[in-house]
């Protein structure tokens, strides 16, 4: 079920620099989203600026009806989002597109997010521990005060680690030489990730050597956000000869099969 409704506002706190974590009250939406969904937000109460801006749901508390949202300002409407205060309320429409495909029970997972990709994938983890799969979160920044993970993913009942460009925290360099460690070493049955597209492009490189399946969730920028205006392609392999398929990351996505992506 999509709901197209006014949420209040519950918390907006600031998590880091220019990021924030935000909580709406927004039960139907709370009831039924899967880890990978994201909500259209409208970030003011007017229609400038026209279009709502895609967040993907970090987190939902089922019992008191609320989503969680990690978000960093990049431009005009996510500054106004973040000048929205507690009480205030928000035009939400969502849980919408195709979410991550869940492993068996038992499985080792990886989660690769790149700054602040890691939102959807603090929910996927919260959601895989319940389902008793071992679950190792592994993120990226560029340096420490940047780390997008907030208090929630810190607290996270599962193995964190941590990779930075200027080597400020934890591994120094990519995140994904943390995978290429885990995925030579140990192994992983299934990775999930969210993040920059060289990042992206470099996981899928990893797994398709690993023989590791994989799924990513793709940012691509969005006009509609219900599969009308084609803004948010993304080129898929084909099928039949065609050489690749260009499908829309709001209907079809934002979750989609890392070895399905064409990365040219
Ligand atoms: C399915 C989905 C889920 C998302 N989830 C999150 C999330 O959980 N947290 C979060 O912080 N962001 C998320 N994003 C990205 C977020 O939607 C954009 O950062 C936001 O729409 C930018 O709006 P703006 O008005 O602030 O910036 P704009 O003024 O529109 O743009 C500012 C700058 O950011 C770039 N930009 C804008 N949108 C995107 C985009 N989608 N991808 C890459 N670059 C972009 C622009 O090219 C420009 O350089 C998600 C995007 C999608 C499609
Ligand atoms: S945003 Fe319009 S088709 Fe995807």
């Amino acid at each position: 079920m999509v709901a197209d409704m006014p949420a209040n506002i519950v918390q907006q706190e600031q998590v880091g620099p220019g990021q924030y974590r935000l909580t709406l009250y927004a039960p139907v939406i709370a009831s039924c989203a899967v880890p990978g969904q994201f909500v259209y937000i409208r970030c003011t109460g007017s229609l400038d600026p026209m279009l709502r801006r895609p967040l993907s749901i970090h987190g939902v508390n089922r019992r008191k009806g609320e989503v969680l949202f990690l978000y960093q300002v990049v431009g005009r409407g996510t500054a106004l989002l973040a000048a929205k205060r507690n009480g205030e309320q928000l035009a939400v429409m969502g849980p919408l597109g195709r979410g991550f495909t869940l492993p068996e029970p038992g499985q080792r997972v990886v989660l690769v997010g790149g700054g602040i990709g890691v939102a959807p994938l603090v929910f996927l983890g919260h959601e895989l521990v319940q389902r008793k799969n071992q679950v190792c979160l592994l993120v990226g920044a560029r340096s420490a005060h940047q780390l997008p993970v907030g208090k929630e993913g810190y607290t996270a009942p599962f193995e964190l680690a941590v990779a930075t460009d200027d080597g400020s925290c934890g591994h120094h360099g990519p995140v994904t030489d943390l995978l290429e460690k885990i995925l030579a070493g140990e192994g992983a049955d299934m990775v999930y990730a969210c993040g920059p597209r060289h990042m992206l492009r470099q996981t899928a490189s990893l797994l398709a050597r690993f023989g590791v399946p994989g799924e990513f969730s793709l940012e691509e920028r969005m006009g509609c956000g219900v599969g009308a205006c084609l803004s948010c392609v993304c080129k898929t392999a084909g099928k039949g000869g065609e050489p690749f398929r260009y499908r829309r990351v709001c209907v079809e996505g934002p979750v989609f099969p890392a070895d399905q992506l064409v990365w040219d």
